[in-house]
């Protein structure tokens, strides 16, 4: 299974999910690799990879040919491996528009490793840009974060069916595992009324689980550690391994909801 997530907006929990929820899923032992496609590199940084060792990374899967066994690394969790972000795929977008087939470019090469690991996670950048296209034509499904705010839920509709359309023009079809509820906090007076909007709306399209707001998910990154090595006992480590139960559920095509 290859999934995807992806956001119109900036900061809504792309990262911190993809690299939570892997670890999630490794710990759970299920074979995993994380693909960072995003220039700042966040997710690998959050796994301990030092910007200066960042290289080879995606940007060599997709503007210079490199096969996905050279490019992918231990992540030193067991069961999870990573291919690393880097600077060089700020200019993707603008490098790519000179290849033929330049969304297929990930489906590819990941095809070919796809079938090592039991989940491929790809964290994109934030926008449709495309290498967000490359990541929608290589995945089997998508997960959409968003923060329950008005002008993120906005874009909802719009992120999915241009992530649709993608997929088709790329000549297949993704399915939306589910919309993600993040940095959720219901002190804050319009939140209730976002999400009962969003779930009004999207029913079981929208992860029973909501990523509440913890302050520990933010501090881990720092450290180079997943939520589970840094403070597993957090309410963000804990919401993280409700959505890796709901999301195997969702990935076997159960979209009923999470345990418990
Ligand atoms: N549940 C949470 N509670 C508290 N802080 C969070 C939570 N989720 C994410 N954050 C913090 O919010 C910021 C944005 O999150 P993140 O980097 O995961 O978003 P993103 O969608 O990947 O952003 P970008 O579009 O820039 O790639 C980060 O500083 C992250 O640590
Ligand atoms: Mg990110």
């Amino acid at each position: 299974m290859i999934t995807a997530l992806i956001s119109r907006k900036g900061g809504v929990g792309k990262t911190t999910t993809a690299v939570s929820l892997a670890a999630a899923l490794a710990e759970m032992d299920h074979k995993v690799l994380l693909v960072d496609l995003d220039s700042q590199a966040s997710a690998s940084q959050s796994l301990g990879v030092r910007p200066e060792d960042l290289s080879p990374s995606s940007a060599d899967l997709l503007l210079k040919s490199a096969r996905a066994p050279e490019v992918l690394r231990p992540s030193g969790l067991p069961n999870l491996d990573l291919v690393t972000g880097s600077v060089d795929l700020l200019d993707a977008d603008a490098q790519l528009g000179a290849f033929r087939g330049r969304h297929l470019r990930l489906r590819a090469t990941l095809t070919a490793v796809s079938e090592l690991y039991d989940h491929v996670l790809l964290d994109c950048p934030a926008g449709l840009s495309v290498v967000t296209g490359n990541a929608i034509a290589a995945a089997d499904g998508f997960i959409a974060p968003t923060t329950p705010h008005f002008l993120s839920l906005s874009g909802i509709k719009n992120l999915i069916d241009t992530a649709e359309r993608m997929a088709w023009d790329a000549g297949h079809r993704v399915r939306l595992l589910g919309i993600l509820l993040t940095m959720v906090d219901y002190r804050t007076k319009l939140t209730r009324r976002s999400v009962d909007q969003l779930r009004q709306e999207y029913g079981r399209q929208v992860f029973a689980i909501e990523i509440r707001t913890n302050t520990r998910l933010a501090e881990a990154p720092e450290h180079g550690r997943t939520i589970f090595q840094f403070d597993p006992h957090a309410t963000g480590a804990e919401a993280y391994r409700l959505l890796a139960d709901e999301y195997l559920m969702r990935c076997s095509g159960d979209l009923q909801g999470h345990r418990g």
